[in-house]
């Protein structure tokens, strides 16, 4: 990428790390800063702010804060915080986030939908809201939303309806601060190698089932999704505005079953499970070999009309 960051402000709500692995938020401030780009770096973890500084070079430029951004009063201190050090703030990386476990929706408690609500989606809300009023043309915002913000998974409904809701909220967004020639986007990423991604903490039968569902047959690293919000930030990306990026090597969520037959993982429309029904009740090999490779090719394909499968079986 040819565009660089001088003299611009990037703050970046998300900044630690265990051990030597990287999260996306520092990954991100490490790619930025050695773009040129001035931090304002936030985290609720203030151990982790100062291993993040020391890794972009230290300096007295940087402005650090240790907060929870699912208090608004907290964010809007930091934002007048950064304000009152750099004078202006160019972009924003909405990246706090809690990484989800997977639970019953009746396993779950008050706590764990605050935790993942108030940080995931609140937090998002709270910064960019204190933030809009010093945003000039030019300025642009990402926000993270998931896999799981596009596609639902059993098991993680709460992860699954902050990251959906940085979804709506982007996108409704990007309409209201277009008109001033302000973007916002939001990264969509799969499995990505960080310590609190779910399937890392479970340990190598974890890591194995992520990667068997991954094209390129790997995870990503946080430093890939930091190159994409770098891009999103740049104004390489300046005609983007509204648009959630998925960055996850390419995944495949339906499993085939025996017979070759079409087995749907429950994730799919309504319209998606009666074509598969009708596909397997036409016993079509060739229609269903077309159909699989619609599958293969796209998750996208829920606006599939029936009717348009139903004449083609004919
Ligand atoms: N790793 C993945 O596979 C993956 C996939 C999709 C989306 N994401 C999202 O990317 C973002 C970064 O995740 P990561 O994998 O780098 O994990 P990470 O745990 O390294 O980063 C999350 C950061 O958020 C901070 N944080 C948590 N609660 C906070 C709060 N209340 N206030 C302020 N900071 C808080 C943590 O201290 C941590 O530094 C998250 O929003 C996550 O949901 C990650």
């Amino acid at each position: 990428m040819s565009h660089r960051f001088d003299n611009k402000v990037c703050l970046i709500t998300d900044q630690q790390a265990l051990g030597a692995a990287s999260g996306i938020g520092r990954a991100t401030a490490q790619k930025l800063c050695s773009l040129g780009a001035i931090l304002a770096l936030s985290d609720i973890n203030g151990e982790g702010l100062s291993e993040t500084i020391q890794l972009c070079g230290g300096g007295e430029k940087h402005l650090l804060s240790t907060f929870d951004v699912g208090l608004s009063e907290a964010c809007n201190a930091f934002i007048k915080q950064a304000m009152e050090r750099h004078g202006r703030i160019d972009h924003i990386f909405n990246c706090a986030g809690v990484n989800p476990t997977a639970y019953a929706l009746e396993d779950t408690t008050d706590e764990y939908w605050d935790k993942l609500v108030n940080t995931n989606l609140k937090g998002t809300y709270n910064i960019t809201r204190a933030a809009i009023t010093h945003l000039k043309a030019g300025a642009s915002i990402v926000n993270v939303s998931s896999i799981l913000g596009v596609t639902a998974s059993q098991n993680y409904a709460i992860y699954c309806a902050t990251k959906f809701g940085i979804v709506g909220f982007t996108k409704a967004m990007a309409l209201e601060l277009g008109p001033r020639g302000i973007r916002m986007n939001a990264v969509a990423p799969g499995y990505i190698d960080t310590p609190t991604n779910s399937g890392v903490v479970e340990g190598p039968e974890g890591v194995k089932a992520m990667v068997a569902k991954v094209a390129l047959g790997r995870l990503g690293t946080a430093d890939e999704v930091a190159d994409l919000v770098a891009f999103l930030f740049s104004d390489e990306s300046r005609y983007i505005n509204g648009s959630i990026v998925e960055i996850n090597g390419g995944i495949t969520r339906r499993s085939r079953a025996a017979g070759g037959q079409v087995a749907s993982d429950n994730t799919g429309s309504e319209s998606e499970r009666q074509i598969i029904a009708i596909m397997n009740l036409a016993n079509l090999p060739s229609m269903r070999s077309f159909y699989k490779v619609i599958l293969a090719s796209s998750r996208d394909y829920s606006d599939v009309p029936l009717q348009f499968a139903a004449h083609v079986l004919m």
